[in-house]
């Protein structure tokens, strides 16, 4: 069952973030939702000027319904706050609004979205950029970074540098959170600086 956006949203922008929220939570354009326990949409003043766009809830975000509250957004945070950035000025989102997962045990182990159930879910991330007019996006991995570019894109190779976007806009893409979480624990420090490093070349849009 489709549930596209609702066609007649509030002129207020919060108000017609917060209608959106509410029909992403019943959104069955793709099956992800059947599982999820609730819809997770994206977090921040309307207006913010840097909007953060990662892959899709995990397991925590899932249960509290907010975006980036889990390990990688505990990561997110901790760059943010090196590099002086206030989380509450940016908005931060996610390219799908439902956790999907599969269960090994009681254990919900986060699978990645299909191309198709990503563009099932760009309506939605295309409304909140409607609403909150950001002027630039950072890409955290590569399902942000193609949902935003609108062709597949190699991080590795890509990273650390401004593409052009949905609605003309600049896309800064580096690595998810998660890769740098999961990565070879000797390099993790490295790669951690490495990605401070991405992620500060949009610090001239809070300056
Ligand atoms: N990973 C994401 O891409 N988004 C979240 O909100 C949490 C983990």
């Amino acid at each position: 069952m489709s549930e596209p956006p609702p066609s007649r949203l509030p002129s207020d922008p919060a108000k017609a973030l917060a209608a959106l929220r509410k029909a992403t939570d019943v959104c069955r354009e793709c099956p992800i939702g059947w599982n999820a326990t609730q819809s997770v949409f994206g977090e921040g003043p309307v207006g913010a000027v840097l909007m953060v766009v990662g892959e899709q809830p995990g397991d925590q975000e899932d249960l509290q319904g907010r975006p980036f509250v889990g390990p990688a957004g505990r990561l997110f945070d901790r760059a943010a706050e090196q590099l002086g950035w206030a989380r509450e000025r940016l908005y931060v989102t996610n390219a799908v609004k439902h956790f999907k997962f599969e269960l090994r045990g009681k254990r919900r182990m986060h699978k990645t979205p299909a191309q198709r159930e990503v563009a099932a879910c760009l309506q939605w991330l295309e409304s909140e950029i409607d609403q909150v007019r950001p002027q630039a996006f950072i890409a955290l991995g590569g399902t942000a970074a193609r949902a935003l570019l609108g062709r597949p894109v190699a991080v590795m190779s890509e990273r650390g540098r401004w593409h052009t976007g949905l609605r003309g806009l600049p896309v800064l893409v580096t690595l998810h959170p998660s890769a740098l979480l999961r990565g070879d624990p000797a390099e993790r420090e490295s790669a951690y600086a490495q990605w401070l490093a991405d992620l500060a070349l949009a610090g001239k849009y809070l300056a």
